[in-house]
């Protein structure tokens, strides 16, 4: 969605606000545009499509506006007008400029009062008819600070204003609700605001999130937190981020994608590492005193999620009621929030989301929190929303994930879900000692496997042995009119992701179906034209899942078997073959998702480098969906 950078400071904005854009890139846009303060004249370069089309009118522009110490920029999720230039932000109006992320919902009553004003907006947003209101406010008299204040008191809906006046040059003014908003000063004096905390990482790492109803006011060498309802001064803790610019980098990489899947086996040691108790009796203490509590009050779970971190849930489901025998709910939270839902007072809520700013995801948590049940978040970012809102937070230490498909959060989301399930057992006493000890050892083995799945020191693509593997079966596989991808057991969340992933980064068409149910539809669509994409590794689920291959075999359609190692019956009715390494062989049943998720990624990745997709940045997608 939408993204928002500010910067007043003491050096030249023009190619930080770009750059602050670049990192903001992965959350999804369709157009860009900055405004600088030129000698207290505004000056707005912006275009539709990529950061470059905006570098490039940039390139032409003064040196005075290169020089320029102040500035804001932005890149469009179209919500209200199409992508385009005009709608593009940011909005002038008069004398003042603004970038605005979120949705306005009473843009209709406030577009006919402008009007009737005798205004008239030059976009279809309904973000520039913020700046008819502020100028309006501005004309009767009120400082830029208490216009917005105003202003901010008319709008309805969840949004982030940053905003500038000629009247007031050099001062970036911020407002958070809902939407979220984040504000730094470095040791220099440079300020900065963002719509998260990436862009501000080359300058400082200490770094405030802005709550709802709070105002920012950046000049340079002074930054200031109000609150927007009253105007007070308020004083906001910063939080010391522990990521640093040099993870959003590609590092030689092609594509973030490529090294976000590849870096896999650091950040399983790493979540592993931060979410369990190092040194410990038992094989899955908790690190975090608060989690252990909320956990173990809780005599039923709902896990709420959207997309990847949904299917993430699925696993988590499985584990959860297998392994600790705790009652499981998973649930779309774009659903959960609009039905009546019945909830027994010992229920714990776990919103999962690597972003932690999904609107549903987030509203789910509140609107539990406020009928006073638990809430846990599973997240990736720290600062972010769900993990300032839910009573307790895990989250997954899987670094900055650029690349719009979710790949290494995906994994870091199933462990710590694993992680839930085996910390229940051993606390609930539902699985012996001896096989949580097991599980605990073989889980130190699982980066081994993944990293030699991966060979992650090697950043050339060809050179990689599972995709050495993949490449020619995707180049021999001709016409295709869609995948079918098929599991039992732990493998059919896979089976989920599979598709979901293949059809992000490919734009093919995919599905995910549990292996038994093909039979009760999806079969009717089998004949050669379809690939199945059959996870059937010798699990538990084995077997069953030999009897649905022979029916998917009996059809006509081809299969790719992603299976393990050495077997030779599965290898024998499959027309292509990925095997799971050698050593998986060994790796308890329960731990075999984490090995095969790399496969499945890996087969999307190939698929979308083979048909030229942006895979980093697949069309129409967000990375962060803010907006409901
Ligand atoms: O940030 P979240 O985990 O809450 O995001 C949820 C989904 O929007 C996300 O997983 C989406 O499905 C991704 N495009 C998956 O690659």
């Amino acid at each position: 969605m939408c993204g928002i950078v500010g910067f007043s400071g003491f050096r030249p904005a023009a190619n930080i606000l770009i750059q602050g854009l670049k990192y903001l890139e992965y959350r999804g846009y369709d157009s860009t545009g900055i405004a600088l303060m030129v000698d207290h004249k505004i000056q707005i370069k912006k275009s539709q499509g990529r950061i470059e089309n905006t570098e490039k009118l940039m390139a032409l522009s003064s040196d005075q506006f290169h020089q320029s110490t102040s500035g804001i920029g932005h890149t469009r999720w179209a919500t209200h007008g199409k992508p385009s230039t005009e709608n593009a932000h940011p909005h002038k109006t008069g004398h003042v400029v603004l970038v605005h992320n979120g949705i306005i919902e009473n843009d209709l009553e406030l577009r006919a009062g402008i009007l009737a004003r005798g205004h008239f907006p030059l976009s279809e947003t309904d973000s520039e008819l913020i700046g008819f209101l502020l100028f309006d406010e501005m004309e009767r008299g009120h400082s830029l600070e208490v216009a917005l204040r105003r202003v901010s008191q008319t709008l309805v809906g969840q949004w982030s204003i940053v905003i500038m006046s000629e009247r007031e040059p050099g001062k970036v003014i911020g407002v958070r609700n809902g939407s979220p908003l984040v504000a730094s000063i470095d040791s220099e004096g440079n300020v900065m605001v963002a719509s998260d905390a990436q862009p501000l990482l080359p300058f400082t790492q200490s770094v405030t999130f802005l709550e709802p109803g709070e105002m920012v006011v950046g000049t340079p060498g002074l930054l200031m937190f109000f609150d927007l309802l009253t105007g007070r001064k308020i004083h906001r803790e910063p939080t010391l981020i522990k990521w640093t610019a040099d993870r959003m980098e590609k590092n030689g990489f092609p594509h973030y994608m490529l090294k976000e899947i590849y870096e896999q086996p650091k950040v399983f040691t790493q979540t592993l590492q931060e979410v369990l108790l190092p040194s410990s009796s038992e094989p899955f203490n908790f690190a975090n005193e608060k989690n252990s509590e909320i956990l173990l009050k809780a005599e039923e779970i709902i896990l709420v999620a959207c997309g990847t971190s949904w299917h993430a849930g699925l696993l988590g489901k499985y584990w959860i009621e297998k392994i600790a025998k705790i009652p499981v709910q998973l649930e779309y939270a774009s659903e959960y929030r609009y039905r009546e839902t019945c909830l027994r007072p010992s229920a714990l809520v776990i919103g999962i989301s690597q972003s932690g700013e999904t609107a549903d995801t987030l509203v789910v948590i509140r609107d539990m929190k406020r009928k006073g049940v638990s809430t846990l978040a599973i997240t990736n970012v720290q600062g972010s929303s769900l993990a300032r809102e839910a009573d307790a937070v895990v989250f997954t230490h899987a670094g900055p994930e650029i690349g719009v498909a979710a790949t290494k959060t995906f994994l870091c989301q199933s462990l710590s879900l694993f992680l839930f399930a085996a910390f229940l057992a051993s606390k609930r006493t539902t699985q012996n000692s001896d096989v949580l000890s097991r599980l605990r050892r073989e889980l130190n083995f699982i980066p081994k496997i993944l990293n030699n799945i991966s060979n992650s020191t090697i950043k050339n693509s060809e050179s990689s042995e599972i995709l050495r593997a993949i490449n020619p079966i995707l180049n021999s596989l001709g016409s295709v009119k869609g995948f079918f991808f098929m599991g039992r057991g732990h493998c059919f969340p896979l089976a989920l992701e599979g598709a979901l992933k293949l059809k992000e980064v490919s734009y093919d068409h995919a599905e995910g179906h549990a292996s038994g149910e093909l039979k009760h539809g999806p079969i009717a669509m089998l004949d050669p034209s379809i690939v199945v994409v059959a996870i059937a590794p010798q699990d538990p689920w084995y077997t069953k899942n030999r009897s649905n291959l022979e029916e998917v075999k009996a059809r006509g359609a081809r299969i790719l078997g992603i299976g393990t190692y050495g077997d030779t019956y599965l290898q024998s009715i499959c027309d292509y073959w990925l095997a799971l390494p050698a050593e998986a062989q060994s790796i308890h049943s329960d731990l075999l998702p984490f090995i095969i998720t790399p496969y499945i990624q890996l087969l999307a990745y190939a698929r979308g480098v083979q048909l030229q997709r942006d895979v980093d940045k697949p069309r129409n997608l967000a990375k962060s969906v803010t907006v409901e």
